[in-house]
This record gives structure tokens, sequence and C-alpha cells, in this order.
């Protein structure tokens, strides 16, 4: 090894950084060598995303020292970054939604043509190029604002190899890909490394870890706790008790708890949805009967959105079939009237339709229960700030407090406010699409046992994931999805890993 591989590409000691008086960061350390893919692990909230932040210019360190490639240096602006050849690839996207793939990839680095234009066909042959190692398969002409979340975090990834950053930092990339994707990802990680570029990968999935890091750093309030060869790691077992300092088991649901005798609660049957060019979904069909835990398994793209949409009423496509809400024909022509028959969305874009970022945690819960209050519009705003805090604390929102607004909580723990205020609102059918999105182990358990908890009390739960090991644990039956049709409803006792993923390929 020579002298200079030695030096790594950034060295951070002792980073500290706190927000209105607490400590989010105290004295922190990390680096990264070349050729290396070092995992940074911990709860959510641990301090992963802000400690990144630093490293991309977007937060001050209160103390500390940044090294890069040996050279102490400030990293006072995103440019000041770029300019040290560190890519970030946040957590929660930073695309223009009103320009296409092609345009957010060369976003103010576009090519110039000899007589210093735009080269449009340089910028559309190099998109396409990268765009399809990444297995995008939208057009690149595509306005970002219609592509589908997986998509976005696709361009975004696209974005930051075309900058030929020396430094990658990919803030939880694959939370929102297939698995398909996910391996070309990693695929492409690995490629990447063998080229002599650092990589930082935040990631909750710990199998990914174990699959392509060669180190990992774990946090835990804010503290490292330990940075070690991801080869001396025992087992994601032991990787997640150094992450929440305790052991822990996830809940499952049980193999007779699949309600027998009840009424059906959801029947759709021979739904088509019909886009511009093509049917997004086509003739499929099930019923889920009350306190089921029926899930819906497919590629990005197989339509399990689609379908959510479609039972909420929100579909933005032509639609045909009939969707029968507890025995009743039913099409909602607004969320509204959809909450008044009881039903609850999850939706998989936080950031676009799940909260009211800059209001307060305590809006955020009780915004959706408001005309259920008993007595509204006329109520006591201390019994709902009590109901608030009581939620919070059920659903395990790591806060300071119910009056903090949503966009301080880090990505997990938004995502966990998401779910309790629909679960505050008490269902009685509970439409999830990708609920775990982004969470990690622990409070990932904790969101099951809500929805297990649910289920038991009769509440009918449809959840589309594209995590396989989601669905196996929580499902009594899963139906599989692809491209638009329905495959397979497959029964608890037949679930398999093979099976479902075998199902889901065209
Ligand atoms: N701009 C900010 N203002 C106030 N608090 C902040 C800010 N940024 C982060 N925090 C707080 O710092 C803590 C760490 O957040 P951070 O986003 O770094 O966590 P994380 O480890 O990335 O979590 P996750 O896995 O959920 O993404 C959280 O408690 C969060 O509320
Ligand atoms: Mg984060």
């Amino acid at each position: 090894m020579n002298a200079t591989a030695t030096v790594p590409l950034i060295e951070a000691a002792g980073l500290s950084i706190s927000f209105n008086g607490s400590a989010v960061l105290s004295s922190v350390d990390f680096d990264v060598v070349a050729g290396e893919v070092h995992a940074l692990v911990g709860e959510n909230g641990a301090g992963k995303s802000s400690l990144m932040k630093m490293l991309g210019g977007l937060y001050t360190p209160d103390s500390g020292t940044i090294r890069v490639r040996g050279v102490p240096t400030r990293l006072a602006s995103v440019n000041d970054a770029i300019d040290a050849g560190i890519a970030v690839i946040h957590q929660e996207l930073n695309l223009v939604d009103t320009l296409s793939a092609v345009d957010n990839i060369f976003l103010g680095k576009e090519p110039r043509t000899r007589w210093g234009f735009p080269d449009r066909r340089a910028m559309r042959t190099a998109a396409r190029n990268v765009l399809g190692q990444l297995g995008f398969r939208a057009s690149p002409d595509a306005l970002v604002g219609a592509l589908r979340v997986g998509e976005k975090q696709l361009v975004e990834i696209a974005k930051s190899l075309v900058a030929e950053a020396r430094v990658l930092i990919m803030d939880e990339p694959t939370s929102a890909l297939s698995d398909a994707e996910t391996h070309a990802l990693l695929t492409l990680t690995r490629q990447l490394r063998e080229r002599g570029m650092g990589i930082v990968l935040i990631s909750h999935r710990l199998g990914e870890v174990f699959a392509v890091a060669d180190r990992v750093t774990v946090l835990r309030d804010g503290r490292r706790i330990s940075t070690l060869p991801v080869a001396q790691v025992e087992s994601s077992t032991a990787l997640v008790s150094m992450m929440i300092g305790k052991d822990f088991a996830p809940p499952e649901r049980g193999a007779d708890e699949a309600p027998r005798a009840r009424s059906t609660s959801v029947e759709v049957r021979d739904l088509s949805l019909w886009g511009p060019s093509r049917a997004m979904v086509r003739d499929v069909s099930f019923s889920v009967r009350a306190g089921e835990v029926f899930g819906l398994s497919g590629l990005l793209g197989a339509g399990k959105t689609e379908v959510l949409e479609a039972i909420y009423g929100i579909s933005a496509y032509r639609q045909e079939g009939v969707i029968a809400i507890a025995g009743r024909h039913r099409s909602f022509r607004s969320p509204n009237e959809a909450a008044e028959s009881g039903l609850a969305f999850v939706t998989e874009d936080r950031k676009k339709d799940g909260l009211v970022l800059d209001q307060s945690l305590e809006a955020n819960f009780v915004l959706p229960s408001l005309p259920r209050v008993p007595g509204f519009p006329f109520y006591r705003r201390r019994r709902l700030c009590g109901w608030a805090a009581e939620q919070a604390r059920a659903s395990r929102v790591k806060h300071r407090s119910v009056a903090q607004s949503a966009n301080s909580l880090s990505g997990g723990n938004q995502q966990k406010l998401i779910i309790g205020k629909w679960l505050m609102t008490k269902p009685r059918i509970l439409l999830l699409d990708e609920p775990t999105r982004g969470v990690d182990v622990a409070a990932k358990a904790e969101i099951y046992r809500q929805i297990l908890d649910a289920a038991r009390s009769g509440v009918t739960v449809l959840i589309a994931s594209s995590e396989i090991d989601e669905l196996t644990l929580l499902c009594d039956r899963i139906l599989v999805l692809c491209e638009g049709r329905a495959k397979q409803i497959v029964p608890r006792s037949d679930f398999s890993g093979d099976l479902l993923i075998n199902l889901a390929s065209p």
C-alpha cells in the first residue's frame, strides 16, 4: 500500500452539533478511505443524517475538524462539499419536479456544444446510459414530478454518478427500491468501490450492510458506539444490540390468527385501471375479511399502490370493476368520504402527502381525528394535547415536546407519526403503502405491533410492501401482482420468500 492510499478521503474528528440546546452529535469520529464501503447504522434519530449533512456542507459543526485527503477543510456550503469531491444523496429527495429526469441529472452542469449551447444529445445519451445501468424503466424525458418515489431515487443516484464524486454518501438509497433495483444498486456500489471511490451507505436494512460494506460504524443517541470491519460482526442480531443497547425480538402474526367467520370487509371485483396508453391494473379480484391482514406484493410498478388508491377513491386512472366496502358498492369521490366510511390510508410518499411538515406534532397527530372529536368544532385544546402526547408515546416517536415541528423529527420518526395519527382516527379499514420505509429495526417492531393489535381488534388491514420479509411476518394472505395482473393469492401456510419472488417476476 502506498502512502496516499492510507490517507482517508475524509477524516472527521470530534464532530459535535446541537439544535435548540439539545446535543444531536457528541464528539463523533468518522472516516472514509478510497475503495471501501463504510456503512453507518443506528436507530431513527441517532444522528446519521446529521453527521452526513456536516460532511455535505449543509450543517456546520459546533466543534471538531474535517480533513479532506489530509487537508483541514471548512465545508460551509454544498458547493464547498462538491468542490471537495463529496456528493450526498439525501434521505428526503431533492429533485425539481417540473424538470425531466435528464435535466435534473445535469442541472447546473450541462455539457456544452462547440457553440456554447447545452448539448442535449450528449446529455440524453449519458443520462440514458447511467439510468440504464440502474435499471430505470421510465422515460428519461418524463417530468420527475410524474415519477414514483423509487424512480425518483434512481434519478438522484444517477445525478451524483454524473458529478463524478470521489466520496459518495447515500442516505438510505434503497429504502424506496424494489428487490431487483436494490440488487442492481448494490452491484453498482461494488463497481464504484473497485474504481477507488469511498462510499458511505446509511441503511436500516442490515442485510445490505453485510452484503456490501467493508466497515460499519454504529451510532446511538449521537455517540459513536463502535467502528469495526463487517467481517468481525457476528450477526445482525449483534449489530441490532449495539444499535439499541439491548436485545430484542420482532412480533409476528400467529399461524392461527386469521379470522374465519367474520364478514367480508373489502371486496374488489374485476378491477381495471386505465392509464393514457395502457392498463396499470387489469382484472384484479380479491376479498378481505374483517380483522384480516392482507398483503399486496410485487415489483415496483406492479400495481400495488394503484389498487390501494382505487379503494380509497383517489385513483388518477379510469376505473372499471366493482369495489365494495362492508357489502356495499362504493366509489369514493374524496378522501373525506373514504374517511367517513372508516378508511385510513398511509401513503408511500411522506414528503408529498403524509405530514404538514411545518406544523407541530400535536397538530399533525390530531388533524385527521378532529371531525370525530365529541362536540367538534368545540373542544378543549388541553385535552387534544393530552391525546397527542399519549399517541406519541404509544407510537414511540422520539421527540422533545408535542409542540416541536414535524420537520425537526428524523425520517423514521416522521413515519411513526404518520401511522400513529391514522391509528388515532380508529379506522375500520387501514390501507398501508410501504409503512416502514426508512424505519429502524426497533421502531419497525413497534409499528408491526400496532398493526397486529389493530387487526386483533377487528380492523381490516391491507398492506402493500416491497419487503417480502415484512409481508410474511404480518399477513394472513398475500396477493402477488405482476405488471398489473393478479398472479396468485398465497395463504400463510404456503409463505416462502422464493415462491413470492418467483410469482412477482414477469
Ligand atoms: N434541523 C434540525 N432541527 C432540529 N432538530 C434536528 C434537526 N436536524 C436533526 N435534528 C434532530 O437530531 C436528531 C438526529 O436526527 P437525524 O436525522 O440525524 O437522525 P437519523 O439517525 O438520520 O435518523 P433516521 O434513521 O430516522 O433517518 C433527531 O432527534 C432530530 O430531531
Ligand atoms: Mg436519517
